[in-house]
């Protein structure tokens, strides 16, 4: 049987462009965020200009999350990240055993690709938790940081700023975890790379 590449147009300019400075950005704040939890005081000058270029990566992240949100509420590609409830944990349960099982055994893929279903549920889900739930919530906590006089001062006797900045470290942590996850989704495509050359040319290769 002779399959015949598909090409589908998914990923728009600007969607490529916000995930690309969005990317860099990510690296960079995880690069300087874990040196500066793990700074070590003889290295002060390395600590401060980590921490200069974490909040400066983190205000630029902030603006480019901005036009993500903005541009998902204006475009059709807002639609991807609108899960519709009825029957989603099967089918979420599908995509599960297919990455699982399924995948090794060479069986097709519940949910093909298409131009109405750009997302796969497993993706949607995390794509959705991360976007909507886990980056807003490190930008607001990261800005918390930033403007000390403006976090709780207390929260059932624990500090504010404490409890701001363990959350913070949280959801970079779970961030990072996501990114590594997320990349290694990427490389099961029609070819390891094709997926990485569909966010640079905008066309998903299937077949
Ligand atoms: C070096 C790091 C990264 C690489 C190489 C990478 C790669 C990719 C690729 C190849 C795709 C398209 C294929 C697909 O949808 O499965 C994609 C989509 C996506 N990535 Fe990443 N990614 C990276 C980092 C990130 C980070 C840090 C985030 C969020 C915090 C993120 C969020 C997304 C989202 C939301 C989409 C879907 C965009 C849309 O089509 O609406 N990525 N990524």
């Amino acid at each position: 049987m002779t399959h015949q590449t598909e090409r589908l147009y998914l990923y728009p300019v600007w969607i490529r462009i916000w995930h690309m400075t969005n990317a860099m950005l990510c690296l960079i704040l995880i690069i300087t965020g874990l040196s500066i939890q793990f700074s070590n005081p003889s290295t002060l000058v390395k600590f401060k200009a980590a921490v200069t270029v974490h909040n400066i990566a983190g205000i630029i992240l902030t603006i480019s999350y901005c036009m993500f949100f903005i541009g998902n509420l204006l475009t059709p590609n807002g639609a991807y990240y609108v899960i519709a409830v009825k029957g989603f944990l099967v089918r979420l349960k599908k995509q599960f055993i297919y990455y699982t099982i399924g995948i090794f055994k060479k069986t097709d893929a519940p949910f093909p690709v298409t131009v109405d279903n750009k997302f796969n549920p497993l993706q949607q889900v995390t794509y959705v938790a991360l976007m909507y739930v886990i980056v807003p919530f490190v930008i607001i906590s990261g800005w918390g940081l930033l403007y000390p006089e403006v976090t709780v001062n207390s929260v059932m006797g624990i500090s504010g700023l404490d409890m701001t900045d363990l959350l913070h470290i949280s959801a970079g942590f779970a961030i990072s975890v996501i990114m590594c996850v997320h990349i290694y989704f990427c490389t099961i495509g029609k070819s390891p790379t094709s997926n990485f050359r569909s966010m640079i040319n905008g066309f998903h290769e299937s077949h």
